[in-house]
Parts: structure tokens; C-alpha cells; sequence
């Protein structure tokens, strides 16, 4: 199954590490990211997965709940979490989801087979509050993702939820921001009474609302 931009993200109901989870239980009318591993006891992601448990704070801020997946069972996730806290000084404070069956993989496409018939891919998915599907990232097992790039995207699709901006490249919070172009001139003065820089009709530059 494809699942792209602005698709209904699938429900599942899986093992994980704090017991069977149905996803659309667990979401809630929360954010979520849901991200997949490759394998458990692999470096790259034990490093992933110490990192997003010490993150995880401020996902809780944006109101976001964070799913770790793996295609392993549960006895190898509940000791493979013990090498995590030893190893990254962060305990798994998380669901990770036992995909033994490929379930969850099979209904996001996360085995990709000309990359490897049987491992998943390293997998992001933010869904929104309404399960609607905002980012997809895929990362090959080689490389670690970087979940403060993931935070700084939920921090942008927030914004631009509430606000008619977009955000500029490597906009961070807090940042220049740029008014959407199908708003005129004439509700934009409405809307950001301070004005804005106008680079180009359609480049405006004005403060963060909000910020
Ligand atoms: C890792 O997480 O380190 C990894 C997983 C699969 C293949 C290569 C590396």
C-alpha cells in the first residue's frame, strides 16, 4: 500500500512494548510520529532510539505521542530497551511496536524490496490530530535520521496550521517566516499590522506570528 501526503493513516492494532496498542486508540485527536527500525540489537538504531526517548519532552510540549516500530518480537524489544538505557543513558519511554508479522510495515510500505526483501526501510510518519498524513521521510539503514529536523517540521506544520505563513529554508522557531501567496495585499494588512518586507510580490518576509 502507498500512503502519501494528506492520506488517512491506517489503523493497526499490534504488540508492543506497553502491551497490544491500536493505533487510533493510542493517537487519540493527538499528533503522532510513527518511525520504524530496520532490526532490533543494530547500532544505528539503538542510537535513534535512545536519542528520540531524551526528545520525547518536547514532542510532549507540541502535544505529539511518539511510536518507535521494529519487525521483531517482543521478548528481543523488552531486551533490547535494557542495551538502550545502558548504552544511550535514555530509557525507552515510548511504545515500540512488535511488528513480528509485518502488519504495520505491509499497510505503510516500509519494506522496501530492492533495498533489502525483508528489513524496513527507517520510516517517518507525522500524522496530525486528524490522522491525517503530513510528513514522510525514508532514510536507508545506513543512516540515522535526525529527529531535531522532525521537531523543527511539527514546529512548521503547526504554525502554518494556525497562521496564513509558510516557513523559508532552514526556518527555525522563532524565525522569518513568509506570507502565503494566494493572500492578497489586502487581507495580509489585516492579518500582520506590522507589515512586511516585500522582497518580490510574491516573497513577503514578516515576523513569526506569535513569536
Ligand atoms: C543499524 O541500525 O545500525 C543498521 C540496521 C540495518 C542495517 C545496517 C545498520
Amino acid at each position: 500500500m502507498t500512503i502519501r501526503l494528506g492520506d488517512i493513516a491506517p489503523d493497526f492494532t499490534q504488540d508492543s512494548t506497553d502491551g497490544k496498542i491500536n493505533f487510533y486508540d493510542y493517537a487519540g485527536d493527538s499528533w503522532v510520529i510513527l518511525f520504524s527500525h530496520p532490526k532490533d540489537f543494530t547500532p544505528v538504531c539503538t542510537t535513534e532510539l535512545g536519542y528520540m526517548a531524551g526528545l520525547k519532552p518536547e514532542f510532549d510540549k507540541r502535544g505529539v505521542k511518539v511510536l518507535g516500530l521494529s519487525v521483531d518480537g517482543l521478548g528481543d524489544h523488552e531486551k533490547w530497551a535494557d542495551d538502550i538505557k545502558q548504552t544511550q543513558g535514555n530509557s525507552l519511554n515510548f511504545p515500540l511496536v512488535a511488528d513480528h508479522d509485518k502488519t504495520v510495515a505491509g499497510l505503510y510500505d516500509m519494506i522496501h524490496p530492492n533495498a533489502n526483501d525483508t528489513l524496513t526501510v527507517r520510516s517517518v510518519f507525522v500524522i496530525d490530530g486528524n490522522k491525517k498524513v503530513r510528513l514522510i521521510l525514508t532514510y536507508p539503514a545506513s543512516t540515522g535520521r535526525n529527529f531535531d529536523e522532525i521537531l523543527r517540521v511539527v514546529d512548521s506544520l503547526q504554525l502554518t496550521d494556525k497562521h496564513k505563513v509558510a516557513t523559508p529554508v532552514n526556518w527555525q522557531d522563532g524565525g522569518k517566516c513568509i506570507i502565503v501567496p494566494a493572500l492578497s495585499n489586502d487581507d495580509a494588512k489585516k492579518l500582520f499590522p506590522g507589515g512586511w518586507d516585500e522582497q518580490r510580490p510574491y516573497l513577503r518576509v514578516v515576523d513569526q506570528p506569535g513569536a
